[in-house]
This record gives structure tokens, sequence and C-alpha cells, in this order.
């Protein structure tokens, strides 16, 4: 089977996810047009609170953030991370453009075609937004932006992404972007908190099964992309919940005995009874682990914002 130069790093991965033990199955490969395509599903299902929280905290305090912002002698410059289809952040530049606020907006992604959408639609909207889209890598980005000093940077990481890390891996990323931002720049971040577990476990294990879809789209992608041929049957999703931990993670867990043979890879893997496969961990924090987070990656917490249930929080890092 020939596999495109792309498609390389992901045999890659696969294989060494199959071959280990515990096995594993790394979650960025989730998002392929399809897996896109769930996620903005899965964000519009009533168990998936995240959105809606975040959501309420954007429109409730956009003029607040917006004080936070330009508390200094120079224009801000805001940096999206992962920009996507700008349904929260459209909250925020109808409040700033509204007050006529003076800022740069920066959408940052790696997918070219998922920036070109969003700026014409963003152009359309308000015709007297400063916008100049960034395709490529965060930290490239912020590299080559940080000779620009005219304006104060403030990063936007919504969507409780972070969670999609474990914690060290957590503080690794915020250091690298504390690193190359300057002293009074900021970084507004969005992180998904610890809650009754059961509202948690509910939010990976929607009644629809669009989570659950999420989850066997690794499978499929690897049936599709690397001619596997993984029976979605034998699977389960299995979301778990570790609330000392706060760690939220999925898992596909096989139902039987059996093989799975991967032609780009000329290998079968043996699944074992309910053996699982780690897919996903979607972490949540306590305020006092946000703090910590933000304490042992340079940053100074300037203030945190919370929906009403006290669900999410929108927390804002001020390099110091
Ligand atoms: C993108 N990310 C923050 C989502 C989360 O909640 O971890 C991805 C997701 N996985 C299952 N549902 C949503």
């Amino acid at each position: 089977m020939q596999i495109s130069t792309v498609n390389q790093q992901f045999a890659m991965d696969v294989a060494a996810g199959l071959s280990a033990s515990p096995k594993s199955l790394p979650a960025k490969y989730f998002y392929d047009k399809r897996g896109d395509y769930l996620f903005q599903q899965i964000m519009e299902l009533e168990e998936y609170y995240p959105t809606r929280c975040e959501y309420e905290i954007f429109d409730t305090y956009k003029h607040r953030f917006l004080e936070l912002f330009q508390h200094s002698d120079r224009p801000f410059q805001l940096l999206e991370f992962g920009a996507g289809d700008g349904y929260k952040t459209k909250v925020l530049l109808d409040a700033f453009t509204a007050q006529k606020a003076n800022f740069q907006y920066i959408p940052i992604d790696i997918s070219n075609n998922v920036l070109q959408i969003l700026a014409a639609d963003f152009k359309k909207r308000y015709p007297d937004l400063n916008i100049a889209p960034f395709n490529g890598d965060y930290f490239k980005a912020l590299e080559q932006l940080s000779e620009n000093t005219a304006y104060r940077k403030v990063v936007v990481f919504m969507g409780s992404n972070i969670g999609n890390f474990t914690r060290i891996e957590a503080v690794q990323f915020l250091r690298q972007i504390y690193q190359r931002l300057a002293k009074d720049d900021l970084l507004l971040i969005g992180i998904d908190l610890k809650k009754y577990p059961q509202r948690i476990l509910d939010a990976y294990n929607d009644k629809k099964g669009i989570t659950r879809d999420f989850n066997y789209n690794l499978l499929l992608r690897i049936n599709k992309e690397l001619g596997g041929n993984f029976k979605l049957e034998n699977f389960l999703h299995s979301p778990t919940y570790n609330p000392q931990t706060g760690d939220a993670k999925s898992y596909l867990v096989a139902t039987k005995d059996h093989e799975v043979y991967i032609e780009a890879l000329e290998q079968t893997f043996h699944f074992e009874a309910w053996e699982a496969v780690y897919t996903e961990i979607s972490k949540k924090y306590s305020i006092s682990g946000v703090e910590n987070l933000a304490k042992k990656s340079g940053f100074e917490v300037v203030n945190h914002f919370f929906d009403q249930k006290k669900y999410f929080v929108d927390s804002i890092w001020r390099k110091a």
C-alpha cells in the first residue's frame, strides 16, 4: 500500500502506540474532516457544557476583558491559538469593535483552509477590523511576531484545549508561550474545572453517541488511510474520570480476543478481550491547580472569570 508522506508520521505513531503496553493512539489524529465535523456536533450537545460555559463567561465579562487588555499605553494584538470557526471569538470582537478599540486580531491555525474561511467571514462581519491571519505553528507565530513591540500581546487559548495535555506537558507548553512573550504581555486561557464527577463523565459519554463516534474515528482513519481492518463492533467507547487527579480519559476497549491487520505497516496486532487502548486525556483542574499551572510556567495570575455554575474558568495571566 502506498502511503503519502503526510501519513508516514501517522503510520509511525500508530505502529508505536499499538505495539506499546498498554496500547494507545494519539488524540491529535481525531481531527480529519469527519473528526472536525463530529467535534462541532459535540460542542452543541446538551451534555457537553464547556463551550456554553465559556460563551457565557465571554459574554458576561467582554468589557472587563477589554479594560484589562487596554491597560497599557500601546494598542494590543489579540493572538488566537487554534482559531476554529470563531463562534466564541465573535462575542469579544463584537464588543471590541463596537467600542472602537485599538487592536489587531491575529488568528493562528495550522490549517490554511480554516483560516481562509474564518478571515473571509470576519472581513464581512467587521469591515474595519485589522486582521492578519497567521498560517502555521503557534510558537513560530509568537517568534515572528515578537519583533514587533508596538503592540502589547494578548494570547488567547480557549476551549480547555490545555486539558488535552497531561499536567507536565501543559507546563512545558505554557513555558514555551511565556518565553516568547515580553514583560506585561497577557495570556487568556480557558480551563475546564473539577465538578460533579457524573457531569464530567456524561460530557464524554453523550446519549446520541457522537463522542463514541469521535473516538471510533481514530479506527476508521486507520482503516481508510493505512489499510487497517478494525471492526468497530469489537470495541467499546469507554470514558473514565478520576476526581483526585482530574484526569478524564477515554479508551477504546476490545470486547473480545481478536487480531487486526494494518496493510501500510504490514503488521498484525493482537487485542486481548477487555484490553484498553488509551486515546485521549481531557484534564480538569481545581482553582489551586490552575494557579499552580500559572506559577510553574512563570506567569502571574491577574484575574479569574467564572460562569455562574463555576464549571469553567477563563483566567488572565501576565508576564511580570
Ligand atoms: C478539544 N478538546 C478540548 C475537547 C475536550 O473536551 O477534551 C475534545 C473532546 N473530546 C471528546 N469530546 C470533546
